[in-house]
């Protein structure tokens, strides 16, 4: 009998009991009122009279033992799982890191180019996505027969052939300008449309930051320190940039921005088209006919303006070679620019 009894005590040391299923099994085997303790108990009759009160107090004891350790067990378990059932957790295991979000590449690039010019004071602006032809076009010197007008480029709302999806940021300018008396300088991000077939290199939406200075005796050169200013602080010192002639029926002269091409630092990619240069914004000075169609006299009052495509600036700060990315939200992508 009290072999069996000192059986029972290493049974009871040697029970793993760490979930609350173990624990059930433990209550079972020793605490229940057919558990193995209690069987003993049974057996006490058998054992001859002289010996029963010397096992009597060992049985009672194994039973206090037995109880005790559920007690301490039940404790321990409910603490682990927070009164839930499941294992203990393993301290000494790696802690799996916390998944944090992260801001979307074209939000990241959008708030550099407002921390850049906010630095040399200028504001934020915003205006409408469905716009008239008048603020896309119209006040922007567009005559009625220009290319841009047509169905190919522009969204325009079935019902209203006036009313439409801004085609670029340049209807903040005008809507700054009939809204405010120089100076004026501020930029203007957001969203455009344009009816182009979606590719690597085309969307039918993508982003712009239009910008406008406007004062008494605003050059050229001030549009190029601008500029230059704009491109050093984004992409680095050592960047370099080129102004081309080109045309906008909104601002005269206009001059295209391109910069030497980040990838292959100018030597040839198939990025930049093998010229070593990529373009990255048009500009030029506002044209006086834009300004008088704003209420502004260009007599008194000369501006320069710019716009720049948000995704192209992305494209180029972190090589990345397909539009498309920046619309499929594809995780794998975004998760790049956790901590960026
Ligand atoms: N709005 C022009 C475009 O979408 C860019 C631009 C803005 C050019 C301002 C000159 C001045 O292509």
């Amino acid at each position: 009998m009290l072999d069996r009894v000192k059986e029972i005590y290493q049974e009871i040391e040697q029970f793993e009991v760490q979930t609350k299923d173990q624990l059930e099994l433990f209550r079972l085997r020793f605490v229940a009122k057919k558990g193995a303790v209690a069987e003993l108990f049974e057996k006490l009759k058998t054992v001859p009279q002289e010996d029963r009160r010397a096992v009597g107090q060992e049985l009672n004891s194994l039973k206090d033992f037995a109880q005790q350790r559920f007690t301490d067990y039940k404790a321990l378990v409910e603490e682990n799982s927070g009164g839930h059932a499941g294992p203990v957790p393993d301290l000494t295991l790696p802690v799996v890191p916390n998944q944090t979000g992260a801001l979307h590449p074209l939000s990241i690039v959008r708030q550099q180019i407002i921390t850049i010019f906010g630095r040399i004071g200028f504001s934020v602006s915003d205006g409408p996505e469905i716009e008239t032809d008048w603020y896309n076009f119209g006040a922007l010197n567009f005559p009625d027969n220009h290319p841009a007008r047509d169905m190919q480029d522009t969204f325009f709302v079935q019902t209203n052939p006036d009313v439409l999806l801004r085609t670029h940021t340049s209807n903040v300018q005008v809507r700054l300008m009939e809204r405010q008396k120089p100076p004026l300088r501020a930029i203007m991000p957001g969203r455009v449309y344009r009816n182009e077939a979606i590719s690597a290199r085309a969307h039918c939406l993508f982003h712009q930051v239009e910008g406008l200075y406007v004062d008494r005796n605003v050059g050229f050169r001030d549009l190029k320190d601008t500029l230059y200013h704009f491109v050093k602080e984004m992409f680095g010192k050592d960047t370099k940039i080129r102004f081309r002639p080109s045309f906008f029926p909104f601002t005269e002269p206009s001059a295209e921005i391109d910069i030497s091409c980040l990838i292959c630092k100018g030597a040839g990619c198939n990025v930049c088209k093998q010229t070593g240069w990529v373009e990255i914004a048009g500009s030029g000075m506002v044209d006086p006919n834009v300004l008088s169609n704003c209420g502004i006299d260009p007599k008194e009052f000369t501006g320069f303006a710019f716009g720049m495509g948000i995704e192209r600036i992305a494209m180029l700060k972190y090589e990345i070679r397909d539009l498309r990315l920046f619309t499929e939200n594809d995780v794998r992508f975004l998760r790049q620019f956790e901590g960026a």
